[in-house]
């Protein structure tokens, strides 16, 4: 099958474009929220190492070849999965997996609408001048003040919910790429900004320190399970996401390449917020293992003394908000994309009903940070559950599935076709996907489990 099908989504309009967009869906909370208080709670530096190794061994493999199923199949995860499958003579129900993925993209759009919400809300604390000279005990109480109002959460929430909906609801040339064209260069000058302010801080060698010292004694199995659900959450890989978006990828783009650009600027973008936060941290005698609200904890007190950080604050709340809107769309594109495809009804219902399910679902953390703090899983709190069921759970289990379809049910004579690159790098791929990446997501799990 020499494939000339187009998504009846549209097309990126140029490489760019396409890359712009993969970034924007990578880039967000995962970097700048999530990556620093998982460091923080995991001991730093050996943690940082094993996701990068995540991140290049399992994570760029499974990345080319999640954006590869995606453009040969150009539909929405559940449909590519059936087309493929039988291409391949491979068995039917590898279509499951597309359901893998939309249940973990509209779970992880739960609550990562929810701590949007929290940055929405922080935009407008740095707007009012709440940070201005406070002091550390002044913006924990903030914080905690302000999870601890469930009416406040679920106005932020909502608005982040009904933004995401409208973006995409206007499909993909119009309201994706858009909005991701002038965000990333955006991010990138505010975070170096914020870099120079963390040089002058005094604790900022033993915040580097700390990032990137190896002490192999602190990193637990969990640990290591943590850090590669990380990879592919940041990645925003095994669930379909990167799929639908591949199915949206003229022919003549080197997936390759651009994988390889988009998990490099999506790591740089993690050890960033890193080499911004822990100086703040060391520097003002904060526990770097305090948990989900470490940036709302630490960033605060910054923007509060430096020099112009009424300005600076507003500004990366507003394009913290911005990033995790481009990565939002991306979880809740593989379902919009099934519904569309599956059912016929058009794009502004098919959000409609997707938002609602998933605004819905987002009260389960909303309350697990206040009246419903007590309510422990295994003693976890449900967004901790959530969380922990989504990245370490459901997203390497389809980064697994679809790296044993690309590397074993499908013809290679097929991948080698999509993928158009020199043998020997080919030969790369195929040692990672059908090896590598699968045996190393299987070990991490038998390790957790205490088998090994
Ligand atoms: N990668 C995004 C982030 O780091 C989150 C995401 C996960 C987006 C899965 C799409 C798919 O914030």
């Amino acid at each position: 099958m020499t494939n000339t099908k187009k998504s009846i989504h549209g097309e990126w309009s140029s490489r760019s474009a396409f890359i712009l967009a993969a970034t924007g869906s990578a880039v967000g909370l995962g970097n700048i929220w999530k990556f620093p208080y998982i460091t923080g709670e995991n001991g730093g530096g050996a943690f940082v190492i094993v996701y990068l190794l995540c991140v290049a061994l399992i994570g760029i493999p499974i990345m080319i070849a999640e954006t590869m199923l995606g453009r040969r199949g150009r539909e929405n995860p559940v449909h590519t999965m059936q087309v493929l499958s039988a291409e391949a003579d491979a068995d039917k129900r590898w279509h499951y997996l597309g359901w893998l993925g939309m249940a973990a993209g509209l779970l992880i759009l739960s609550y990562y609408s929810v701590i949007a919400g929290w940055a929405s809300a922080y935009v407008f604390k740095a707007f009012s001048g709440s940070f201005f000279g406070a002091d550390v005990t002044a913006v924990e109480q903030l914080f905690s003040d302000f999870v601890g109002n469930p009416m406040q959460l679920i106005f932020w929430h909502t608005l982040f919910m009904v933004a995401t909906m409208l973006i995409v609801a206007r499909g993909v040339g119009d309201g994706l790429e858009k909005s991701v064209r002038i965000l990333m260069p955006g991010l990138f000058i505010l975070l170096a900004l914020l870099v120079m302010y963390a040089m002058t801080t005094s604790g900022y060698f033993q915040g580097i320190h700390f990032l990137f010292s190896l002490d192999f004694n602190k990193l637990t199995g969990n640990a290591i399970l943590i850090a590669m659900g990380q990879a592919f959450f940041s990645l925003g890989l095994g669930m379909g996401c990167v799929m639908v978006y591949g199915a949206y990828l003229p022919k003549n783009i080197s997936i390759a390449k651009a994988s390889i650009v988009i998990a490099a600027v999506d790591s740089l973008v993690a050890l960033l917020a890193g080499i911004i936060i822990f100086p703040i941290v060391f520097t003002y005698g904060l526990n770097p293992g305090s948990g989900p609200g470490l940036i709302f904890e630490t960033l605060p007190i910054a923007f509060g003394s430096m020099t112009g950080g009424w300005l600076f604050g507003v500004l990366f709340f507003v394009i913290l908000v911005f990033a995790a809107l481009s990565s939002a769309i991306a979880l809740i594109e593989p379902t919009v994309c099934w519904l569309v495809e599956s059912k016929g009804i058009t794009r502004g219902l098919a959000c409609l009903q997707s938002g609602v399910v998933t605004w819905l679902l987002g009260f389960c953390t909303i309350f697990s940070f206040n009246i419903w703090s007590d309510v422990k899983i295994f003693d976890h709190t449900l967004f901790e559950a959530l969380d922990y069921l989504t990245a370490n759970v459901m997203l390497p289990v389809g980064g697994f599935a679809i790296a044993v379809f690309a590397g074993w049910m499908m013809k290679q004579q097929h991948s080698a076709q999509e993928l158009d690159i020199p043998s020997q790098h080919y030969q790369i791929w195929l040692f990672l996907i059908k090896y590598m990446a699968p045996a190393a997501v299987f070990l991490v799990f038998l390790h957790v489990m205490g088998v090994l």
